[in-house]
This record gives C-alpha cells, structure tokens and sequence, in this order.
C-alpha cells in the first residue's frame, strides 16, 4: 500500500537539488538537434500548488525553492533552475511547484517523447490531467522500474531515465541497483539518473558499496545536507547518483552545492560531497 504524496514534499532541498541536475542533463541534450527520450520512472503528481493542503502541512518548501525565490546572488545553473519555476508562476508570486514531468515537458522539443510511469491511484490522475493534450507525453499507470527494461535502449539512442522513488519499501535500496545495471546493459550510453535520501547513513553506505561493485562505469554523486547525519530524524541530506552525467555537470555542482548548503542548511549545519564513485 502506497502512503508517500509528493505535493507534501514539493519544493523542499531535495526537490531543488533532484531538480536541478535534472535540469542540467535536460539542457545538456538540447545542444545538439537530434531527439532524445526520457523516462519518468517515478513521476509523482507533475505539479503542486502551495498553497494547498498538503504542500502547506509542513511548509517543506519554504527551506527549497522558498529560500531562493527572491535571491539575487544565485550561482548560474540555480538561477535557470528557478526560472524554470518562475515558468510557472508568471504572476510573480510563488504559488506552484512544477514536480519533474512539467520540467521535462519545458525542455521537450517537436521529436522528443516522454514517458511517465506513476503507480499511486490517485497521483495517476493528477498527472494524466496534468500533460493531457501533449502528443509526446505517455502518462501510463504501472510500475516504472520493471517497465523502463523495456523501453531500452530507446529508437533516437539519446536520453536519460529519472529514477525517483520514495523508498517507502526499503527494498527499494536494493532494487534500484539491480534495475540500474539492467538499465545500463540495454543502454550503455544513456545517462541515469538515481534520487536517494539519507535517512540512515549505513544504508547510503551499502548502496554506494553495492554500486560500486557493479559493472556501471562512469558513475557520479552529488549529494546536500542541511543538518548533521542521524538516526530517527528524518531525511537530513539527500543526493542524486548520476551515470554517465553530461560534462557540464560537475562543474554546476562545484559551483551550486556550497552555495546551497550555505543558504539551506539549518544552524550553519549544510553540507556537500561531489564524488565519482565509479570512473569512466
Ligand atoms: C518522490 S515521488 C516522485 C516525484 C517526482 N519525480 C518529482 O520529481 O516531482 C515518488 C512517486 O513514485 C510513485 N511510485 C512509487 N513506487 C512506484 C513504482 N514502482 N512505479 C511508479 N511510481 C511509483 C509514488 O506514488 C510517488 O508519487
């Protein structure tokens, strides 16, 4: 039974970092003309407003995407990521949270497709509503890990696969490595990308150690705190485990993640690590 809802979530750190490396390999594959494909393995609602409900319940947003709104000092991969937002929010204010299919669908060109998977009943709706119309999106209720094998390698041989799941089963730490090198096997040259939170550090520890021991090549991480590691606490850092990451990358992140644990971390508690866990 699927508890997680993202709109409680939208727009929190983990959201602008997630979102911003996506960003990064979106605006990567635009330079050259040939189309990509990307899929959405874990795609959530597609957008939320902030001042429902949900996203107001915590106020998740207000330590993400709040904290860099009005900032003008923003390094300049961040500042195009908060354009992005700006996208939808024309008035001014910030009032919606575009989730990563409407960021997709910015950077989709007339030959790109996409290809949403969303499991939860009552997020598939949402979403569906939310890119209806739009002949190059699927929107398609199932479970994405196991239905992406089979949409690699993709016809246009470009692409990347966003995978973001909740981990609200923990055997999502083990399954997202067995998935990723099924993925990498049918399509050596795409670019994957992996969401992880660090709620207990010992299990980042064993999914990086168990990556490690794959044959994946040309394996990064970026990853954002902003408090110190702990037990039973909650989410205190979260990072994105890239493989085969546009060149352009590592030096966004070199010149975002200081910056964003300086303005997102609590009590002067941020924190970063760049790392390639596994060389080209
Ligand atoms: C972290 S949220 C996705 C957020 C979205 N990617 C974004 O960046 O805006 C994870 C979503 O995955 C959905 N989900 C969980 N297991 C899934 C599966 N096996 N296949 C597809 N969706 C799944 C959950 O219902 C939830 O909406």
């Amino acid at each position: 039974m699927l508890s997680y809802r993202h709109s409680f979530h939208a727009g929190n750190f983990a959201d602008v970092l997630k979102h911003l490396v996506l960003i990064n390999i979106l605006g990567h594959l635009n330079k050259k003309p040939k189309p990509w494909c990307g899929i959405d393995t874990h795609a959530g609602p597609g957008d939320t407003i902030l001042t429902s409900s949900y996203a107001l319940k915590n106020r998740e947003f207000d330590n993400g995407i709040g904290k860099l709104w009005q900032r003008h000092d923003l390094p300049a991969a961040l500042a195009q990521y908060v354009e992005s937002v700006r996208q939808l929010n024309a008035e001014g204010e910030l009032h919606r949270y575009p989730g990563s299919p409407l960021l997709f669908q910015q950077f989709l060109r007339e030959s790109d497709r996409l290809f949403l998977y969303e499991l939860h009943p009552s997020e598939i709706p949402l979403l569906s509503a939310n890119v209806a119309g739009d002949r190059r999106i699927k929107a398609i209720h199932g479970d994405g890990l196991a239905a992406a094998v089979g949409l690699l390698p993709p016809k246009e041989h470009r692409g990347v696969v966003l995978i973001d799941p909740a981990y609200e089963v923990k055997d999502d730490y083990r399954r997202v490595v067995e998935i990723l090198l099924k993925y990498y096997q049918r399509f050596a040259t795409g670019t994957f990308a992996l969401w992880y939170p660090v709620v207990d550090r010992k299990r980042n520890q064993q999914l990086e150690l168990a990556l490690q021991n794959t044959a994946l090549k040309n394996v990064h991480l970026y990853e954002l705190g902003i408090q110190p590691d702990s037990v039973g606490h909650g989410m205190t850092a979260s990072g994105m485990i890239v493989v085969n990451p546009p060149w352009t990358l590592s030096a966004d992140m070199h010149s975002c993640l200081p910056y964003l644990a300086e303005v997102l971390g609590i009590d002067g508690n941020g924190s970063y690590r760049i790392s390639q866990l596994l060389a080209e």
